[in-house]
């Protein structure tokens, strides 16, 4: 059965790509990983972004029944706040989201972790409409990495990247445990469509948002089925030491975690 609408919303200045699913039998429908716009220099947070959705939303009379975050983002502000206040819907988020609080609260003199709605975890649902998502725990970018399941379309936050693969280097973070991940994604049917998190097309290129199981299993660099939990492990990290840190990581985090103003 296939009753959902998949709408994309690229960001260009993170690479990041969010989603509206909408059930057409009832007009319910779900935001997954909304961004928030940052200007560093002054500081500054606002919504340019995140009102192409509310402008997608409603034109077509959508009822936002929750939002959800594949993770804490740690390379760009999340919208899911503002959107929370817009369409009063619930914020759903891995219940892992308590680690990386602990992780970096000392560090960034964080405030409190911010009450989110609902602290998901592995084999939770959710239901939207007539529609159905499912929570797949993908942990290895970091501990609260979530893979949403909506019938045969996968949402994998930054575990599987178009022929390549999250980092796994953050505090928290394993190329080992993101192995594991991988491995439980590959065991879907190959048809299976994967909405990506992040790309980042040249300016020539094409956004590719949208690969599949079957696809990434053959064609992946880093991780596909002749890849050993071992070279995996190898080629993750070596990758990762070559990585620069995230330019928003402390903005991100603190705001992500807290919904407080970044001071860093
Ligand atoms: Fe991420």
């Amino acid at each position: 059965m296939n009753n959902q609408k998949i709408q994309h919303f690229f960001h260009p200045p993170s690479g990041t790509i969010s989603y509206v699913v909408s059930d057409s039998t009832t007009r319910d429908a779900i935001i997954i990983d909304p961004v928030a716009d940052y200007d560093e220099e002054h500081g500054k947070i606002s919504f340019e972004s995140a009102q192409s959705i509310i402008e997608y939303v409603e034109q077509h009379h959508f009822h936002i029944t929750a939002i959800l975050e594949t993770h804490i983002h740690a390379d760009h502000l999340s919208g899911c706040f503002h959107l929370n206040k817009v369409f009063q819907a619930p914020i759903y988020i891995s219940d892992r989201v308590r680690e990386i609080y602990e992780n970096w609260k000392d560090e960034l003199g964080l405030s409190e972790l911010y009450p989110f709605d609902s602290f998901l975890m592995e084999g939770e649902c959710l239901t939207f409409g007539h529609s159905r998502l499912e929570v797949i725990e993908t942990p290895g970018h970091t501990p609260s990495d979530l893979t949403f399941k909506i019938g045969d379309a996968i949402f994998v936050g930054d575990s599987l990247f178009y022929r390549g693969t999250g980092r796994a280097d953050f505090p928290g973070g394993s190329a080992l445990t993101m192995y594991q991940s991988l491995s439980k994604l590959y065991q879907l049917t190959d048809a299976t469509a994967v909405y990506l998190c992040h790309n980042y097309p040249s300016q020539e290129s094409e956004l590719v948002y949208k690969t599949t199981i079957g696809e990434e299993k053959q064609n992946n660099p880093m991780m596909n089925i002749r890849t050993t939990q071992q070279d995996f492990v190898i080629l993750r990290e070596s990758r990762d030491h070559q990585l620069p840190k995230p330019k928003l990581l402390f903005p991100s985090l603190e705001y992500n975690l807290t919904a407080d103003k970044p001071h860093h």
